[in-house]
């Protein structure tokens, strides 16, 4: 049977970190709002202790979301933990996100301190955190650079101290998929205590490998993705929501699903991409603007005797407007025989091989033939025919 896979948006935590992408308390709540009605698991609200005005987010979220978890991030201190804690009182679940840096980088330079010290320090912050809520999620920050003997010390010490849920961040991208699912794989076969809590992927695209990492830590053995609409956070950003949503749907061989309703990802993708002003690269997958265009005349062809030549996914299944054949100096008879159609011109195959060179010299000097060019190569095509 399935098993499934939770959904833990960091829109407004990770993603909202980035610079320009800061949203004010309304914006936050509406967004969460649609994020609960996606059917994401778990919202990852904000940091509570950052600002007074993250806090005042945290708490009107927490007062309103009703179907998903909603989450406030805090460092191992006792201080942020209290703060959380008032911040989420209200929600009918919630979760406070707890963490310390793991790696050895992070252990020297940050905190100047010792593993052992660093293991006390994250137990007592999950200690703290559970006086708050059962709900308590501990981060290990750059666990993807963290020798993973001495991090599966880290998870069995704070699954011992309450944690639900242990979450593996790959902070700086630097891992590669086949090592971030050993990883995974490697706590779940020696963390003694590990069946107590859900591992969790967190992983940034530093090297263009957030998504491929999660998926594979899904594989290695946990059952929550950490993800942003549109990939947004920190630096490269994180792993996009849209894409391992529909890699898990796609490939349902792999025996994963997840509670997101599919035909809501480019709706909210655009609400996120217009609110924060952060535009998406024409190319993303799943709801770039040219994720469902085909303009090459080879792809145009296949495509028009049969869309699943060229597309796995239906555009209405992910909220699209639908699947576009673009005219360019790329394009061959076939789509600019269907262009014309769609206009309302009916032309034959003797037609298009006559307005074909015209269209060719039109498409040379222009990145995209657009409609008006087809009504003008129409015109000049029914003008010839009457001389
Ligand atoms: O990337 C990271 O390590 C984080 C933690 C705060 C969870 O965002
Ligand atoms: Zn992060």
């Amino acid at each position: 049977m399935a098993e499934q896979v939770y959904i833990f948006d960091t829109t407004l935590r990770d993603g909202e970190q980035v610079p320009g992408c800061k949203l004010n308390t309304k914006e936050k709540v509406g967004l969460a709002l649609k994020l609960e009605a996606l059917g994401v698991d778990i919202i990852e609200a904000g940091f509570p202790i950052s600002s007074p005005g993250d806090f005042e987010s945290v708490s009107e979220i927490a007062k309103l979301v009703k179907n998903a978890t909603v989450c406030g991030l805090t460092r191992a201190v006792q201080k942020d933990i209290e703060v959380a804690g008032e911040a989420l009182k209200h929600a009918k679940r919630s979760r406070i996100h707890t963490g310390i840096g793991t790696s050895d980088f992070h252990i020297k330079a940050k905190f100047n301190a010792t593993r052992e010290e660093i293991i006390a320090r994250a137990t007592q912050a999950v200690k703290w955190a559970r006086n708050f809520t059962d709900d308590v999620e501990f981060f290990a920050e750059d666990a993807g650079r963290t020798d993973n003997e001495y991090l599966a010390r880290v998870v069995e010490a704070v699954i011992a101290a309450g944690a639900t849920v242990v979450n593996i961040p790959d902070t700086t991208g630097y891992c590669l998929p086949h090592q971030y699912g050993e990883k995974m794989a490697f706590l779940r076969n020696n963390v003694s205590n590990i069946d107590k809590a859900v591992l969790s992927c967190h992983c940034h695209n530093d090297l263009g490998l957030a998504t491929a990492n999660s998926i594979a830590g899904v594989i290695g053995g946990a059952r929550q993705i950490e993800c942003t609409i549109n990939g947004l956070g920190e630096r490269a950003g994180n792993t996009a929501l849209e894409e391992v949503v529909m890699i898990l749907k796609q490939h349902a061989s792999l025996g994963f699903y997840t509670g997101v309703n599919a035909t809501m990802l480019n709706p909210i993708s655009r609400e996120v991409s217009d609110i924060m002003r952060m535009g998406v690269q024409p190319n993303k997958a799943i709801v770039g603007a040219n994720a469902f265009s085909h303009s090459s005349g080879i792809h145009q062809d296949g495509f028009l005797k049969s869309a699943e030549t060229y597309e796995i996914i239906n555009p209405e299944a992910v909220g699209a407007d639908g699947s576009k054949i673009v005219l360019t100096a790329r394009s061959g008879r076939s789509a600019l025989a269907y262009r014309f159609q769609k206009l309302g011109f009916q032309f034959d195959r003797n037609d298009i091989d006559i307005l074909y060179p015209s269209f060719l010299q039109v498409a040379d000097t222009k990145k995209e033939v657009m409609e008006e060019d087809l009504q003008a190569l129409a015109k000049a095509h029914a003008a010839a025919l009457v001389h």
